[in-house]
């Protein structure tokens, strides 16, 4: 059977604008920073990743729509949409995909309407307030996962 090693990792709005969003929540990292490290994380565990980000959910949207066979699983950062965006919930859905959320701030502890997330049922592990290191832990539940379907 083919290795099913493919992730793709989705960034949402504002997250382009990391570097200089406040670093008590984001940590001094730049988008493209992130990138490199979520990517060498990537390959310590073995996995193909491919990164999108945009600022506008309809294309976010129809990035989901596009994935079949093109990807294993997701991970995924919708930013603000996490907590309001039943299109992105929707999407994701027909995507039928093992998908992971993770957001480098703790949700739970900030503003009370960051605390819904919209995808949280869909997802099979949820990871908030770990910086890059969040990442590291949705893309091995995810290796697990993977290896165990
Ligand atoms: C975020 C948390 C969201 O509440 C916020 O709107 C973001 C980033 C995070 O990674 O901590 O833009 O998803």
């Amino acid at each position: 059977m083919a290795v099913r090693n493919r992730v793709e990792v989705m960034h949402g709005v504002n997250l382009s604008e990391l570097g200089r969003r406040d670093p008590e929540h984001y940590g001094g990292l730049t988008y493209p920073e992130l990138e490199v490290q979520v990517g060498n994380i990537g390959s310590e565990l073995g996995l193909t990743l491919r990164f999108m980000q945009t600022n506008h959910e309809g294309e976010f949207v129809e990035h989901l729509h596009k994935l079949e066979g093109l990807t294993d699983g997701i991970v995924l950062n919708p930013g603000a949409w996490t907590h309001y965006a039943w299109s992105i919930h929707d999407a994701l859905e027909l995507t039928g995909l093992p998908a992971v959320e993770v957001h480098l701030s703790d949700i739970h502890a900030r503003e009370e309407w960051r605390g819904v997330s919209v995808i949280r049922d869909l997802c099979l592990a949820s990871i908030a307030g770990k910086g890059v290191e969040g990442y590291r832990e949705g893309l091995q539940a995810l290796r697990e996962h993977l290896e165990a379907s």
